[in-house]
């Protein structure tokens, strides 16, 4: 029998979720009707750095309105709602976790945006998309979990019209893990090789990208990574509460690794920007 993938596995028991979104927001206002985009912000960003992230990262990407994006490894579909928001966009995500993609879909149809924001079942190694049929490739914080980070780049690039943006955020190490810290981190975060700044500039030059900027944003991670662990530990109580997922030992274990590696600058993050 072939093992599920461990991004799903991982995914599949996540404390944030759309039940944990939607349970939330049903005890906070007592009903879910009536709800806009800017409703769900607080809740369904699955990344570091909030809107603020996303604003660098469409900005990065050249989003205007009217433009296609699509965003690799779109979770929830939290990026893609709030990029067809406020930057007037039609997003394509493309997501591995079939729980993530029933998630994104009944989040966007809470909030209205149907019409410009779907999320597809597909892994970015293998997107499901046309050759040079969109303006704009996003990614936050998912590279991480894929096995053959230069097939996703190649995607990215082959779907991509010719000036077309990839702009992605990931952690990179800046130095070695030990053995025993990566398989902490893969055990608890599903975490595969990791690339540093420099080789991942050559896998974007291998795909045939010109590299337009490398935004180092390890020391910003530092504390936000210190808050978002606060929110997670708050966050399983809570999951445990509302019988929603609220992830495993081995999960809150390699995220104080995760920020321990990160104020100690061995493992960072980065936003790169490449163009075809
Ligand atoms: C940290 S979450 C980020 C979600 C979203 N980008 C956000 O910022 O809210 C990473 C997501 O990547 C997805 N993922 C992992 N490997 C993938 C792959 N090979 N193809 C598509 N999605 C993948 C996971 O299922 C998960 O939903």
């Amino acid at each position: 029998m072939t093992q599920p993938s461990p991004a799903i596995a991982f995914y599949e028991r996540h404390p944030i979720s759309a039940a944990q979104i939607m349970a939330r927001l049903q005890a906070q206002r007592g009903s879910l009707d009536g709800l806009s985009p800017p409703d769900l912000f607080d809740h369904d960003q699955d990344h570091y750095g909030a809107l603020a992230a996303n604003d660098a990262l469409g900005a990065a990407a050249n989003m205007a309105a009217g433009k296609t994006v699509a965003d690799f490894c779109a979770g929830l579909g939290g990026p893609a709602r709030y990029y067809a928001h406020a930057f007037g966009v039609s997003v394509t995500g493309v997501e591995l976790t079939p729980a993530r993609v029933d998630g994104a879909a009944a989040l966007t149809k809470l909030v209205g945006l149907e019409d410009r924001v779907r999320v597809v079942e597909g892994n970015v190694m293998d997107v499901p998309l046309d050759d040079e049929s969109t303006d704009a490739v996003v990614s936050q914080e998912a590279f991480l979990h894929v096995p053959e980070t230069a097939r996703a780049l190649g995607e990215a690039y082959r779907i991509l019209k010719k000036g077309g943006r990839l702009a992605f955020t990931d952690w990179v190490l800046h130095e070695p893990m030990t053995d025993a810290e990566a398989a902490v981190m893969k055990r608890g975060q599903a975490v595969q090789d990791l690339q540093s700044p420099d080789s991942y500039q050559t896998l974007l030059r291998e795909a045939g990208f010109t590299v337009v900027a490398v935004d180092d944003l390890t020391a910003e991670w530092g504390p936000i990574l210190e808050k978002r662990f606060a929110m997670y530990r708050a966050l399983r109580e809570e999951t445990e509460k509302a019988g929603t997922p609220s992830g495993d030992d081995a999960f809150y274990e390699s995220y104080a690794l995760l920020v321990a590696l990160v104020t100690r600058g061995t493992l960072g993050g980065a936003r790169f920007t490449a163009e075809k």
